[in-house]
């Protein structure tokens, strides 16, 4: 699959067989996802561009390399994204957070804007979107266009579980966008819930079911 990455990384499989379990419990599944991002925030920040600087150690000056040029945003889909925040801003402190309110009307499945604040420099910064569940695909779409929208130009999606539905949606509508996750799993079932999935990401984070 063309710009989809998975992460098959054991540390990653195993928190994320966790995650699904329904026996985990709120503060677990909330630790886990944290846990997860954090480790696929690794993978995802791998190509951020280095410059080289001169730095002076107790010993001598050394040519050593930071990190330059764009700066990074990341932009949880609330609420189950912001799940994930905490978890990259553990790599990346400085990374401004935007946010964009979603929910998908039960009845149409189609997503509902209720909320965006982007930082002001959001065209000027390179643009992670945060969401643990690609269903359908709608809301990530709809999500990211606002984005585009503002002039953002290097969007990336992280999630934890994505549909083929949803990676098919997104390659439609933002062929573009690279899709990183932990797993990809076939079929959504009749309430576009994805099977098996883990449930329902936003109950299961904040206890609301
Ligand atoms: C969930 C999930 C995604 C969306 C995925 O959010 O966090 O945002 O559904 O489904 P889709 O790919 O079919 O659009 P939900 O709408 O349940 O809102 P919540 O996070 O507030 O619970
Ligand atoms: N949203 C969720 O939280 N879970 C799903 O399986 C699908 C959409």
């Amino acid at each position: 699959m063309e710009n989809v990455f998975v992460f098959d990384h054991p540390l990653i499989q195993h928190k994320i067989s966790l995650l699904r379990d329904k026996n985990t419990n709120t503060k677990e599944f909330r630790e886990l996802v944290a846990e997860i991002a954090m480790l696929m925030g690794y993978e995802v920040t791998r190509n951020m561009p280095l410059k080289e600087v001169e730095i002076e150690t107790p010993i001598g000056m050394a040519k050593t390399k930071v990190i330059s040029g764009k700066k990074l945003g990341i932009i949880p889909i609330l609420r189950a994204g912001l799940g994930m925040v905490d978890g990259m801003l553990r790599l990346i402190p400085m990374a401004k957070v935007g946010h964009i309110g979603l929910y998908r009307d039960p009845d149409s499945l189609e997503p509902v804007e209720y909320y965006c604040k982007l930082p002001v420099d959001v065209e000027e910064r390179e643009i992670v979107v945060l969401d643990p569940m690609l269903a359908t695909g709608g809301s990530a779409s709809a999500a990211i266009q606002f984005i585009k929208n503002r002039g953002v130009k290097n969007i990336k999606l992280m999630c934890l579980i994505a549909a083929k539905a949803g990676i098919e949606r997104m390659h439609k509508d933002h062929p573009d966008v690279e899709i990183y996750c932990a797993a990809v799993d076939e079929i959504l079932n009749d309430h576009a819930y994805i099977v098996p999935g883990l449930g329902d990401a936003g109950d299961r984070l904040f206890g609301t079911k």
